[in-house]
Formats: C-alpha cells, structure tokens, sequence
C-alpha cells in the first residue's frame, strides 16, 4: 500500500506533510519521510518505524521550506530500515520521490542502470525511478518522469520533485490512488481525499495513467502521451469520522471494496510475460518441489478456511496429498512430517501464537516452511524459509475480507508455481488459469456492483436467530468462511457444513422460514447440490443461492439468487466469497452492530 503526500502552497511544508501522513498511517507505518524544497536546496528526512520517530528527527533538524512530498511505508521490496525508507533519491539527490506500488520491472531497470555505473543506497523499486528521473532530466521536471514511466512497468503511483525546479511537483497514476486536493491559493497531493480534507473539500481525482503538474500557477492533468485533460473538481462533504474511513461508514465495508485494488496488488508482477509464475521471496531448494510427497497447511479462523481452499487446489491441480489442520489442534497431534514435506502457514497478521507453535513445529521436523502472510517484517515471515506477501494492506477491522480474498489469491499463485515445477500442467490449461487469474480483479469489481441486492436479500436475515451454510467441496470452503463473518459480526448463531453431511443430523434444526445458503458453483456436484437444497426447501427453509450469472437453473430451486460473474469453476471462491462477506455485513449493519470490533473479538490473537 503505502501512503503519499505532497504540498505546493504558501505556508510551511513540513507539519502539512507530517499531518497528512499521520492520516494515511492505516496505509503502512513501517517508516516515514518528508523532502521539503526550501527556493535554493532540496532536502530529505526518514525514519525507521512510527511516524514519530520521523517527527522527533525534525524537531531537532527541522527542514523548512513551502512545498515538499512525503510518504509512510508499507514494505515490499526491502525491510523496513531508515535507508529504506523514502523519499528515495538520485545519488546527487537532484531528483526525490515518493512511490506507492511496485515497479514490476525494476530488477532489469536497476541491473541497466548499474552497468552504466549507477550506485545504489537501498533496496526498493523506488530508487530505481529516482534514478530515471535524474537520467532522462532536461530541464523539463514533467517530461522527465514521463519518460521514466513509460520505461517503468506495474501498478503504482508517483510523486516527483527537482532540485531544479522550485515550485514545482510531478505526479502519475499508474492504478494505485491519487488525488489533488484545491485549496486557496495551495495544492495537496495524497493517496486518499481523508488525508488532507481538513485543508480543502475540493479534489480532482486523477486517473489511471494520467499525469499531474503542480506549479504556482496552478495544476492541470494529462495522458501520458501529452493530451490535456479537463477535470471538474469533486466536492466533498463527509464528516470527520466518514472521511477516516475513505466515505464508508465501516473500515469493513471499505476494506471489502479494496479487494480488487488488492488482488491486484497481490498478482503485480507475479506472472511474467510468457505467463509463467516468479514468485519474490519464494525459492525453492532444486529437488524439493519435484519430490514434495505431501503438503500440510496450517492456520486458525479465516486464515485457515483459506487454507481449506489451499487444499481443494493443490490436491486437483498438483496430486500432492494435503491437509489443512487448524494450528492449535496441529501443534498437539503428531503430525507426519519428513524432509520432502512442505508446510504452508497462513496469517494475515503472521503473529497468530498457535499458527508461529505449528509453523515452528514443522519446520523443527524438518519440512520446507512457507508463510503466505499480510505483514512484512513479522515473526511468521522471519520464521519462514520462503515467505508470499499477500499485500492486501493494511486490515483494520477485525473481521477479515480483503486478506482472506488475498490469501486465496496467493494460493492459486502458488499452485501454478509448484504445478510448472513438476510438469503437473497441460500448456492450455495452465494459459487459461493464468488468463482467468489475471481477471480475477475485474471479476470481483462486478461481484461488488451487486451489493445493493444482497443487501436487500440481507433484510430477510435479521429477525433469525440461526443460519446455516451449506456447499460441497470448494463451495463448502467459502460456505465456511461466509458462515463465519454472519456470526462474528451479526451474532446470529451460524454453522456450515458439506451439503451431503445436512441429513445426518442438522436437518433436525431446519424449520419453517430458517435461513439456509447454498453456495453453488461448481459444476461436477452441482445436481448433488440441488439435492441439499430439496432436503432443506421440503422442511421450509429459505434458501439463499450464490451462483454465476449464466446459470439457468437454479432459480427453479432457491428463493433467492446472489448472482457472481463467471470464472472457471476453480476460482469460484475468489467472487463466490464477495457476496457472503457483503450478507454478512449488512445484516450486522441492520442489527446495529459494532461491525469492526466484534465484541470478545481481538484483531491479532497472540495468545495461545
Ligand atoms: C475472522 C478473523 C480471524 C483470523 C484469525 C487468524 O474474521 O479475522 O478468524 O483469521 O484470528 O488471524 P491471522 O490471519 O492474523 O493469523
């Protein structure tokens, strides 16, 4: 994620920035750093950690000056480190930048830039651009990073000055967020409008693969390709608690729309051009992967019926026998577990006590580990041999969404990764999956567009005490998951189970006008499916259906129908799961619930 500022303006810089980076601190806060242009000399300030451990450093070495860019991180190329931490700039610090993104080609870029005798002093994507920047420089502060960009591939956003140029700041969008805040006679730059909303209700929002030129004359935008571009301003009038959470009146709400910018983020630069897996963080000792007799996947609560969808894909696309075990049961059993073993643990916040117990144990018995986790630099990541950072950003409610719906993501990553090591793939079928996965973003942003009928569908819910979810195989993993965020935030008893496993016992409970989902889309069991739902529609249940739009049948069986955009049956979880997490929310929403902090609930549960 990260978060990026930037100021133009008569006033002081430096507290502006430092305000509106303490707004974007949900965005990344792994360390922080400001460079304010004072009329003659550019300067820079960063800090590992907290953004007041930046603001300390300025209290003692104030940088003064009226206009100036700044940023607080959220690692992906580089531990969090003061060297690090940006602004990044050219070795004459001629040009600074502040980035939010991943430069999917820097490897290549910095590898160029050194054979021509460039030196570097960190290990981001960032200071590649930096450097770009000063190499292509003529004069010209716009052109300059025009030509840097079109040289930088991936999804990012930018934010440029020159010592050069007083007065003057440079901006793209390249799919990661930016807006231009208006003020009188000052302009700000920011990821998002919350951060600067207390200096201005006016904002252009720019667009994916426009530029943005601030100088004292004012602003204006382009294309890339150097076509103005008329933008009315948008005024905003949320308040001060709506405007934290980007407009939406829950951080769960929010963090569910995000999903498409963050499955975006967890693919960039994943799949190469020949659309074959490169996974940063992952490598795999020779012989491991073509030798691997069983995996095991280990993780607690939402994390872990990610990993039930781990299973169902590994075991169908690589034949390599899985289990997924809950970490706290795990770390007592005695798991069968040798050196052509791989385990792979999942957690969001990679600090989960019984997912580090079970991890470690593994590893202790000698299998390969792997942590597929949110959170750079945590204990679950330094634990691991190799790590896949899920990069769904910052979760701030409690209740999970954007990094299940990664880590789902992450997975079907993985399986191609492990599938192209052992030869497990047909070519047209691995280019399908690969072309499906690439989708999966713009599939999800149509999942979303539905809200408004599951949220009408939700009003059936809120007078029940007990709601039941039902599926078989990868439906049964999602009906797991959706079942799990109707309890923790609607505190209506909920229980899912496989679809065949209803009449041997729970069927008891089914009575007239009981809530049953049916998540329905996967079409080898589909008939055995409809069966479940007979069952439940002959005891009077009120059947609620997930299912792709281009199903014809289903409603001939289900009260109501959740519609999601077709994907191939085998990544049905990454938009099936979409319409239960909105379900869920807006029966909590209309129960009156407080929807980020659950009650009893903790986000990061690091007790046993
Ligand atoms: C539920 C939820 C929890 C977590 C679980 C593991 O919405 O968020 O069930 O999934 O506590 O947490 P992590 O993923 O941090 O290990």
């Amino acid at each position: 994620m990260c978060g990026i500022m930037g100021y133009l303006g008569p006033k002081a810089a430096t507290p502006i920035l430092l305000d509106g980076l303490r707004r974007l601190e949900y965005r990344g806060y792994d360390s922080a750093g400001i460079a304010v242009h004072d009329g003659t000399s550019l300067s820079v300030a960063k800090a590992e950690g907290k953004l007041d451990r930046l603001v300390g450093q300025l209290d003692v070495q104030p940088l003064v000056g009226s206009y100036g860019i700044g940023h607080t991180r959220w690692a992906t190329h580089g531990p969090p480190s003061d060297r690090n931490a940006h602004p990044h700039t050219n070795p004459d610090g001629e040009v600074a930048v502040v980035h939010n993104g991943i430069i999917e080609n820097f490897t290549a870029l910095k590898e160029e830039l050194i054979a021509k005798g460039a030196a570097f002093a960190s290990d981001t994507d960032t200071e590649v651009i930096a450097h770009l920047v000063a190499e292509e420089y003529d004069g010209d502060l716009l052109e300059a990073v025009r030509r840097a960009v079109r040289r930088a591939e991936g999804a990012y956003a930018l934010v440029a000055m020159s010592k050069e140029e007083p007065g003057r700041i440079v901006a793209v969008r390249m799919i990661s967020p930016l807006v231009v805040g208006v003020g009188d006679g000052e302009m700000f730059l920011a990821s998002d409008i919350p951060a600067v909303l207390h200096h201005t209700r006016s904002f252009a929002v720019i667009d994916n693969g426009e530029m943005v030129d601030l100088s004292p004359d004012g602003w204006h935008i382009e294309t890339l390709d150097g076509t103005a571009v008329e933008r009315d301003l948008l005024e905003v009038d949320w308040d001060a608690e709506q405007a934290e959470r980007g407009g939406y009146p829950h951080f769960m709400l929010k963090e569910i729309f995000e999903q498409p910018a963050a499955a975006t983020e967890t693919l960039s630069g994943r799949i190469t051009e020949d659309g074959t897996v490169d996974l940063d963080g992952v490598d795999w000792p020779e012989g491991l992967v073509e030798n691997l007799d069983r995996i095991w996947i280990t993780a607690c609560g939402t994390a872990f019926h990610a990993g039930l969808v781990g299973k169902e894909i590994f075991e169908r696309l690589l034949r390599v026998p899985t289990e997924a075990a809950y970490a706290h049961e795990m770390r007592y059993r005695d798991p069968i577990i040798t050196g052509t073993t791989m385990t792979l643990a999942i957690s969001q916040s990679g600090e989960t006590a019984d997912t580090l117990a079970a991890a470690n144990l593994a590893k202790e018995r000698g299998s390969r580990l792997l942590a597929l986790t949110n959170v750079v630099g945590s204990t679950l990541s330094r634990d691991a041999d190799d790590v896949l950072f899920t990069r769904a950003g910052p979760e701030i409610s409690v209740a999970s969404t954007k990094a299940y719906l990664t880590m789902l993501v992450g997975e079907y990553l993985l399986a191609l990764a492990l599938g192209e090591r052992r030869g497990a793939f047909d070519a047209s079928d691995h280019a399908e999956l690969v072309e499906a996965l690439r989708h999966l973003p713009v599939k999800i942003e149509e999942a979303l567009e539905r809200d408004a009928e599951v949220a009408e569908v939700a009003d059936r819910f809120i007078g029940h005490e007990d709601v039941y979810f039902i599926g078989r195989g990868l439906d049964n993993a999602v009906a797991m998951e959706g079942s799990l965020k109707m309890k923790e935030i609607s505190y209506i008893h909920s229980e899912a189970m496989p679809a065949g496993e209803l009449k041997h016992g729970t069927l008891a409970l089914v009575t007239e006008g009981t809530p049953v989902v049916v998540v329905l889309t996967q079409s080898d069991v589909y008939d055995k499916t409809v069966s479940a739902i007979q069952e439940v529609k002959a005891r009077g249940a009120f059947v609620v259906a997930v299912a792709f739009e281009d199903d014809g049948e289903v409603a001939k069986h289900a009260d109501e129908v959740l519609r999601i955009p077709r994907v191939p049956d085998i990544l049905s979880p990454v938009v099936s799961i979409v319409p239960l997490q909105l379900l869920a929310y807006h029966v909590a929403s209309a129960r009156g619930h407080d929807i980020d902090q659950p009650r009893n609930l903790a986000k990061s549960v690091t007790v046993e």
